[in-house]
């Protein structure tokens, strides 16, 4: 990552889940008031959780809702009530609470053959925002070991610079090994309007420093590129970080 990536630090898990919801609001005002709709791919894992429920606190006044799309980053592969289903933790923290309608929810279906499955997501994305599908906002987390989306160290979907969504095999301690994950790809990231980085806790800070501020291409979330890639961080993630940052 270049020493001039954007990144902005919070206090704590709190003040990260408030910016990132009001990073979210602004991105998405500004996708509905250009263009109609706000196409949004949300990320995964734990992080979200406390960012979705601000923004369902906030509730259906703050943002035009019935003109947003909601689509995926990646997906694990079980069912979607199943309780590690990215979708099912959406669904009870953003989509319910808000009324989402599922013709606006786009859902990865880990039910699925995942290579099915992943032909079929890029199907749709491609059809509803073009080759490559352009999303207005790509969230994204981190793991500890500096995987993003489902790109984990050491997985082929590193290297895959032609699909924008696959079955990715993963094999990672954080996945309690061997396990099939579907992903966007690099390029479809890069593709997006904003890339928007959320990332928190002590246990990202060793790996939030190498890709902000270590050798290149260590970490699979360095090969994030794209117009308005930007982090939100949390101190405790921060706390490593020997540059100053806006
Ligand atoms: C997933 C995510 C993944 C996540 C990181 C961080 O499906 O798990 O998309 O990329 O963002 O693993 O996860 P936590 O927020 O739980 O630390």
């Amino acid at each position: 990552m270049t020493s001039g990536a954007n990144v902005r630090v919070v206090p704590d898990g709190a003040a990260l889940a408030e910016a990132a919801a009001d990073e979210f609001l602004a991105l998405a005002r500004e996708a509905i008031a250009a263009r109609g709709v706000a196409t949004v791919a949300l990320s995964g894992g734990s992080t979200p959780k406390a960012m979705f429920d601000v923004l369902a606190a906030r509730g259906r006044d703050a943002l035009a809702w019935d003109q947003v799309e909601v689509w995926w980053g990646d997906e694990r592969t079980v069912p979607p009530d199943h309780p590690e289903s990215n979708y099912g933790m959406a669904k009870r923290h953003l989509l319910d609470p808000l009324r989402i309608a599922a013709t606006r929810v786009h859902r990865m279906q880990g039910e699925r053959a995942p290579e099915e499955a992943a032909r079929d997501y890029e199907r749709s994305a491609r059809d509803a925002l073009g080759t490559p599908p352009v999303f207005d906002i790509v969230l994204l987390g981190m793991g500890k070991d500096g995987h993003t989306a489902s790109l984990f160290p050491g997985s082929r979907g590193l290297e895959e610079g032609g699909a924008f969504v696959i079955a990715n095999p993963v094999d990672s301690p954080l996945t309690n090994g061997p396990t099939v994950r579907l992903t966007m790809t690099f390029p479809a990231i890069a593709a997006a309007r904003h890339t928007r980085f959320v990332v928190g806790g002590a246990d990202k800070a060793d790996a939030l420093a190498g890709v902000l501020e270590g050798p290149r291409n260590q970490f699979p979330a360095q090969l994030v590129h794209g117009t308005d890639v930007r982090w939100l961080v949390d101190a405790a993630a921060a706390g490593k970080l020997t540059r100053s940052y806006s």
